[in-house]
């Protein structure tokens, strides 16, 4: 198989269309941070996700709803200066594309041109698909996101699998279509049944990146936290987790703590 994204100086728009035509998955993380960025980008990431989920795991708050666009744009900045290849694309907060249409529009065109990302994300189906279809004809790129979508977690009334009755997966299926001929590039689908999502993928010629939502998705994207086992109480059944970051940083700073309170740091070597 001929691996597109390898060969790519920067990933777009067509690479990832062309990824979903020769069956390459996408491979998606989130990021918030320059030197994360930097690490992901170096390390061959398809595309970064500058995602609400900053409001968690950069902020500490319990749902996303709160971040707001200028922080958004501060982390989206951060991130972009760290890449050179991977396809950036970063989320349309809360309250910031429901209002209107020409509000939607305006905040778009502001997060691109401050922030120089790829693309935007938005969460929702039918119902914003005139939003989208309004933000991609100003040309800017568009994510949807369908499924789990945090920001109504409170309409939804907690994090639970979405979609696994018939009325809300035939929804999913008719909002997937609509996304698609409102112009989006690529669809996130979270925490749906994995055979709806494959059915959902093979529907439409734009890639689904799935997260929670099995293996028949055109590409996978993670929070980086949580698959490099930052936090330890946060362990859904979705995440793989490839590291564990929570024990190898809480050892290294407690050997700093007790080589500083013993005297043993800095040594001559390490001194001027
Ligand atoms: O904000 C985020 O990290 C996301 C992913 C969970 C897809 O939207």
């Amino acid at each position: 198989m001929a691996y597109l994204s390898e060969t790519r100086k920067h990933i777009t728009t067509n690479t990832l269309a062309e990824m979903k035509t020769v069956k390459e998955k996408i491979s998606m993380l989130t990021a918030y941070d320059f030197t994360t960025a930097s690490l992901l980008d170096a390390t061959g990431i398809d595309m970064i996700l500058v995602g609400d989920s900053a409001a968690n795991v950069m902020a500490g708050h319990s749902t996303t709803l709160p971040i707001t666009i200028d922080q958004m744009i501060y982390h989206a900045q951060c991130v972009r200066r760290g890449v050179q290849r991977a396809f950036v694309v970063c989320d349309m907060p809360f309250g910031s594309y429901q209002i209107s249409v020409e509000d939607a529009t305006n905040n778009a065109v502001r997060i691109m041109k401050e922030s120089g990302v790829d693309g935007l994300k938005l969460e929702g189906g039918i119902e914003i698909a005139e939003t989208i279809r309004r933000i991609t004809n100003a040309g800017i790129p568009v994510c949807g996101h369908l499924g789990l979508t945090p920001q109504s977690v409170h309409a939804f009334g907690g994090y639970g699998l979405r979609a696994n009755n018939e009325a809300e997966a035939q929804k999913l299926l008719a909002d997937i279509k609509a996304l698609e001929e409102a112009g989006c590039f690529a669809i996130v689908l979270e925490k749906i049944p994995a055979t709806l999502a494959e059915q959902a993928s093979l529907s439409v010629s734009i890639p689904t990146i799935g997260i929670g939502a099995g293996n028949g998705c055109d590409g996978q994207v993670l929070v980086i936290d949580d698959m490099l086992g930052k936090n330890k109480g946060f362990q859904p059944k979705f995440v793989r987790h490839y590291a564990d970051l929570y024990s190898v940083i809480t050892k290294a700073v407690a050997q700093y703590i007790s080589d500083v309170k013993e005297g043993k740091f800095p040594a001559i070597e390490e001194s001027y």
